[in-house]
């Protein structure tokens, strides 16, 4: 099959992965040079170490707060929003929380997995971007609570919200695009399947095969970049 063009679909769907940052140089989780093969994420992520050191987490995520202000949005984000500003339909369905897709200009974002940038009281609740990083300010004004990372960890529940938003594109979509996703983590690695399920053409984008490959009918396998190029080709206002 010669590869699929994006101009030839209304409702495009990218579900991406750490490896759509990866040519940013954000560290993937997992693989070579994967934050979880460097750092527990029982020790940094999740919400009983969170309860039993609260700083310890903090110090990690504006570690990693760190890692990512050094990167910028990569020449496939890129693609991505001159392809929402182009094309009838464009979602962004993401299990990252870099914020990347958000800073190169992509509006139409659900975020499954939260915003490094957000935080939340883990008493009352309440929400506020771009959350405080210094350590002495880490309690909430309202409650006197901790303000903790609005990210979704290992034990904690994906936002209802935002899994019914993404649910509804992804069942609504006929060109389905996974990038840069090992897809091992549930409950989003369950999400590809509504587009199946729709009938939608669903096109992998990973360098390696995946749990989920047999689900895609088109396997692109290389760098995330490169591989969007491939499904712009010959339409000059998506390459830029
Ligand atoms: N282009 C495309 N894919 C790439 C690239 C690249 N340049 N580099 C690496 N990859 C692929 C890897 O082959 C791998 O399959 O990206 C995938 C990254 O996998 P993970 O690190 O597991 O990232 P992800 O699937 O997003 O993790 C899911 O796990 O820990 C949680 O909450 C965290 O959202 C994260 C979730």
């Amino acid at each position: 099959m010669s590869d699929p063009c994006l101009r030839d679909y209304q409702r495009i769907v990218f579900f991406t992965g750490a490896g759509m940052s990866a040519e940013s140089g954000v560290p993937t989780y997992r693989g070579a040079g994967g934050i979880w093969k460097e750092y527990d994420y029982r020790r940094y992520a999740c919400q009983s170490a969170f309860d039993r050191d609260p700083a310890a987490v903090w110090e990690f995520h504006n570690f990693r707060r760190g890692l990512v202000m050094r990167c910028d949005p990569n020449p496939g984000h890129q693609l991505i929003v001159r392809a929402e500003q182009q094309l009838p339909q464009v979602t962004i369905v993401t299990q990252n929380i870099d914020g990347l897709h958000a800073r190169a200009g992509s509006h139409k974002i659900h975020e499954l997995h939260g915003n490094l940038w957000r935080v939340r009281c883990d008493h009352c609740g309440v929400k506020q971007q771009d959350g405080p990083v210094q350590r002495e300010q880490l309690r909430c004004p309202t409650c006197d609570g901790w303000w903790r990372p609005d990210i979704v960890w290992f034990e904690d529940y994906l936002d209802d919200a935002v899994v019914q938003a993404a649910t509804a594109a992804i069942a609504g979509c006929d060109l389905f695009v996974s990038i840069g996703t090992s897809a091992v983590v549930y409950p989003a690695a369950y999400l590809p399947q509504h587009a199946a399920d729709n009938g939608a053409l669903c096109v992998e984008i990973n360098p390696d095969p995946t749990p989920a490959s047999e689900l895609y009918s088109v396997h692109l396998r290389g760098p995330a970049t490169a591989m969007l190029a491939r499904l712009a080709a010959g339409v000059p206002e998506l390459l830029g």
